[in-house]
């Protein structure tokens, strides 16, 4: 059984090997995938929830997608090896996570990009409409912004306001009802020694 609270960061890593067995693949419409090589993958249930969740954005006009979803522990070490040799290790480590210590490779995470007037935003903003729904909304579906403002010291990674992480319906509201807005804080708060997936 998937832990959906499960903890993984710079602290807590999975093993190169550490593949989800129930990840599912995402459709979506023609022209929305950015990297055409890149196959976008959740966790089949969480899947289920991030698609009750778009619907509802829907309604409200708002069109969310999944822009990057799991990776394998190879292809973060890609993506990270990209942005050092972009933007250098300082930034890289503020932004990505090194292989195995990244929550993309739970299947639980992913990053949003949003169509607007059917153009793409893959740069999404605190700012824009649809992000500001989903961070009032995400908890409703068991979702959480996972790198808040402000908590960059806890988290480890600057404020990323496209990474959404599933913890389930429960502790999201929990979470959101309290004011804890770190998994990390969570768990310390809870006492949850658990570590497993
Ligand atoms: N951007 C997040 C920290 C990751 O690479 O997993
Ligand atoms: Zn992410």
């Amino acid at each position: 059984m998937v832990d959906y609270q499960v903890l993984v960061n710079k602290n807590n890593s999975l093993g190169k090997d550490y593949v989800p067995d129930n990840l599912v693949e995402i459709h979506e419409p023609a022209g929305v995938k950015m990297d055409s090589n890149y196959v976008n993958k959740l966790d089949k249930f969480v899947y289920q929830e991030f698609k009750d969740m778009q619907s509802d954005a829907l309604l409200c006009n708002y069109e969310i997608f999944v822009d990057s979803s799991y990776r394998s522990f190879d292809y973060q070490q890609k993506l990270f090896n990209d942005i050092v040799s972009k933007k250098g290790l300082k930034y890289a480590l503020r932004y990505c996570a090194l292989p195995g210590s990244s929550e993309h490779q739970t299947g639980l995470a992913f990053d949003v990009i949003v169509r607007r007037d059917g153009i793409l935003i893959s740069d999404v903003s605190e700012m824009d409409s649809e992000l500001i729904w989903l961070m009032d909304n995400s908890y409703k579906y068991g979702f959480i912004l996972r790198y808040p403002k402000g908590k960059e010291k806890i988290t480890g990674y600057n404020f990323e306001p496209w990474h959404f992480r599933y913890v389930g319906r429960d502790i999201a509201l929990e979470m959101h009802d309290s004011g804890i807005t770190t998994l990390e804080e969570y768990i310390i708060n809870k006492d949850i020694k658990r570590f497993r997936l």
